[in-house]
């Protein structure tokens, strides 16, 4: 199949030039396009045809549930059981924007969007792109991240080119996303609220609106080893993951950029390609490879930004091995460690 890329300025343009895509959307076909948080593949959320296209294009395991985006209030009435106050108070204080609230489903809501599940997962974001889409195609758009599954997520229409080309409808280039790294899903079904996947809205900011949340134990634990099962089906898989094997290196910095320069050399000697992840601090410390910096330690705005592009920079320059510094595990770094780890199946030196 050809796939139409359709190029809008996301700061000046009219709901009617998505006229078209929304019209693909409405007779079940496939749309990627931006968000704040990552590019999405969109479809018919309550149409089981389209949604199933969706997981034929991703190569995504059919048990993994998608995120179903929304412009209105009225469809989350819709689309849920019940809306606890927790649910109700963080839609109101985050919608529309990165957070993504897990809910019981009504009955409107198939099994062949939530995976099997009776939970659905629901986000209103906050890109004019997207929000527009939304409304003007008049239904509820299931979308996962617009890759191939096990690859890192898409912060441009180039990414999403590269993966998804040939295999779906539409592409709308929106340009650069914002935020570029995935929604903060937080379950409100039980009393106690559940982060299920740290992102750029935290703990902390989720605490200051409904006073208490904890974090489902597969975030914070290397899941692997403890046969703990996440109760984001999504989490379970290997994500995010560059083709090179991704290590970390952990410590103070001059011992940090020490023992990267040092075993790049030595996979340099031995005839690899090698990349470095450095920051715009220690971009010149580091002497040999492919050397990129990821963005600034004065903000982890830019880092968080600037991964998964990295990461798949380094894919197209074919590196067998990279070598990355690690972030502070606090606020957004949180998000940033946690795909970081992912990528590198937790690879981690202490140094
Ligand atoms: O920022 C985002 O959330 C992006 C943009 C496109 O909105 N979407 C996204 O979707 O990251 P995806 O499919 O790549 O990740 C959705 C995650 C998966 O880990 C999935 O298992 C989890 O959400 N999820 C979806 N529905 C769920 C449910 N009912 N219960 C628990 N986890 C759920
Ligand atoms: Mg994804």
């Amino acid at each position: 199949m050809k796939t139409k890329i359709l190029t809008i300025n996301s700061n000046n343009f009219e709901p009617s030039d998505l006229n078209g895509a929304a019209e693909i959307l409405r007779k079940g076909g496939l749309v990627a396009f931006p968000t704040e948080t990552v590019y999405g593949l969109g479809a018919d959320g309550l149409n089981p045809d389209a949604s199933r296209k969706i997981y034929a294009a991703k190569g995504r395991p059919s048990d993994n549930p998608l995120i179903i985006h929304i412009a209105d209030y009225k469809a989350l009435e819709e689309l849920t059981a019940d809306c606890p106050e927790n649910g109700r108070k963080l839609a109101e204080a985050f919608w529309p924007g990165p957070l993504t609230l897990i809910f019981n489903k009504s009955s409107k809501v198939p099994y062949s969007t939530t995976g099997g599940l009776d939970t659905v997962a629901i986000r209103m974001p906050a890109h004019p792109v997207a929000y527009e889409l939304i409304r003007i195609s008049g239904i509820y758009i299931a979308a996962p991240s617009a890759n191939i599954s096990g690859r890192p997520s898409p912060t441009k229409a180039e990414h999403v080119i590269e993966d998804l080309s040939g295999i779906i409808d539409m592409i709308v280039d929106g340009g650069k996303a914002d935020i570029g790294l995935e929604s903060t899903i937080v379950d409100v079904t039980a009393e106690m609220p559940v982060i299920l996947r740290p992102g750029y809205i935290t703990d902390e900011m989720i605490r200051r609106i409904i006073g208490q949340v904890e974090y489902d134990k597969a975030v914070l634990t290397r899941i692997q080893d403890s046969g703990i099962r996440p109760k984001a089906p999504g989490m379970k898989y290997k994500h995010y993951a560059p083709r090179g094997a991704l290590t970390i290196y952990e410590g103070n910095r001059e011992a940090v950029v020490s023992e990267i320069n040092k075993i790049a050399e030595e996979k340099l000697q031995a005839g690899y390609k090698v990349g470095i992840i450095a920051t715009d601090e220690t971009l010149s410390c580091y002497h040999r490879g492919i050397i990129k910096t990821v963005g600034t330690r004065k903000d982890v705005n830019t880092i968080a930004r600037g991964l998964f592009e990295i990461l798949r920079d380094f894919d197209s320059e074919g590196a067998d091995y990279i070598y990355t510094e690690s972030f502070e595990n606090k606020q957004l770094g949180q998000a940033v460690m946690n795909r970081l780890l992912k990528a590198a199946g937790y690879h981690i030196e202490k140094v």
